[in-house]
């Protein structure tokens, strides 16, 4: 496997008037390798955009190295940018003017061949609505036509900044088709969400960041067993009951409404047999497996308290109002 995206000890810190400095992006790390989906997630603010910009060099880093399709970047990432498609702000199109219009344009502007048009219109999956103007287009639609814009010069790799941002079930589970099919076409995918619904399943990869920080990353499943429990549910007629049997036999277990759950289970045949033998009969003994959003909250602490210890600098969140960024200008 061959690093299509390398960073290391990435940094940006933003001064602003109102709230003074600001570190965005703070020593983090990303690893994506060819023929990756790799889910970029991380809670509003946690600095997934500030790091896509930087490795597109929109943004100056403060220090960290990055790498993109093997080219140091951004310093020589002109070599490689004609193979790489991203969306990182989210472009505006001309809304009477109709998608394959749109897509002509800039297929010239890039010196794409035109005929790639019908190409990737097809790819996204808006064949039929190429010729209507894009005002009419759904949200999804319009997200759908900013993937083919990328798509134009055939790029080995695709960067997507919350590409479900905005999109209803439907959208994204079109937006989720069509990255799967790219990755079946050998394309690599970095796509960036704070959103873990359907997103979550076309990923092979993730990369957690919260504050700035990486906080966990390899492959969905390794992720996953490494925060498994080892919990499992179990159905007796007696919940109480099993709870003290169990607890006497050494083992952690809770009443949970009907049902009580037992933790850190090796051999889950211990936990039937040590019921079992005091005439209590396990009706379901389910594995409580960790999903991907509960490793996600557990890590950032993104919704409500966590009683997680902080992992990450205690930065203050963001806020509205005018911010200066030294490498952009004033923003309002
Ligand atoms: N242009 C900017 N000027 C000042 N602060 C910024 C700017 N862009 C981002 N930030 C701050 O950097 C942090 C990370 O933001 P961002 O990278 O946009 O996070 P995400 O994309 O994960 O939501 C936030 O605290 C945000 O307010
Ligand atoms: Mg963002």
């Amino acid at each position: 496997m061959s690093a299509v995206i390398e960073i290391e000890g990435l940094r940006k810190t933003f001064h602003s008037l109102r709230n003074g400095r600001r570190v965005a992006v703070d020593g983090f790390d990303l690893l994506v390798e060819a023929g990756q989906v790799h889910g970029f997630l991380g809670p509003n603010g946690s600095g997934k955009t500030t790091t896509l910009r930087a490795l597109l060099g929109l943004v100056r880093a403060d220090s960290g190295r990055m790498t993109v399709l093997g080219e140091p970047s951004p310093e020589l990432l002109p070599r490689v940018a004609g193979q790489v498609g991203a969306i990182v702000e989210s472009p505006q199109f001309f809304g009477n003017f109709t998608g394959h219009r749109t897509l002509r344009l800039l297929a010239r502007a890039g010196g794409v061949p035109v005929s790639r048009v019908d190409q990737v219109l097809d790819l996204v999956g808006l064949h039929d609505r190429g010729d209507d103007r894009v005002k009419s287009y759904s949200l999804g639609m319009k997200q759908r036509l900013a993937v083919a814009s990328a798509l134009l010069k055939d790029p080995r790799l695709l960067i997507l900044d919350e590409p479900a941002n905005g999109l209803d079930p439907a959208g994204i589970r079109e937006m989720r088709d069509l990255m799967r099919s790219l990755a079946a076409n050998g394309v690599t995918v970095l796509v960036s969400s704070h959103i873990l619904g359907e997103i979550q399943l076309i990923c092979d990869h993730v990369t957690i960041i919260s504050r700035g920080r990486r906080v966990a990353a390899g492959r969905v499943d390794e992720v996953l067993a490494g925060h498994d429990r080892h919990e499992f549910l179990v159905r007796v007629a007696e919940p109480e009951r099993a709870v003290e049997l169990l607890h006497a036999a050494g083992l952690t277990a809770v009443v949970d409404g009907e049902a009580l759950v037992v933790s850190g289970v090796g051999d889950p045949t211990v936990v039937s047999r040590v019921l079992g033998e005091q005439g209590l009969w396990v009706g379901e003994l389910t594995p409580l497996r960790p999903d991907l959003e509960s490793v996600f909250l557990e890590l950032t602490g993104a919704y409500g308290p966590s009683s997680v210890p902080r992992q990450v600098d205690d930065s203050s969140p963001p806020r509205d109002g005018a911010v200066i960024d030294l490498d952009r200008g004033v923003d309002a």
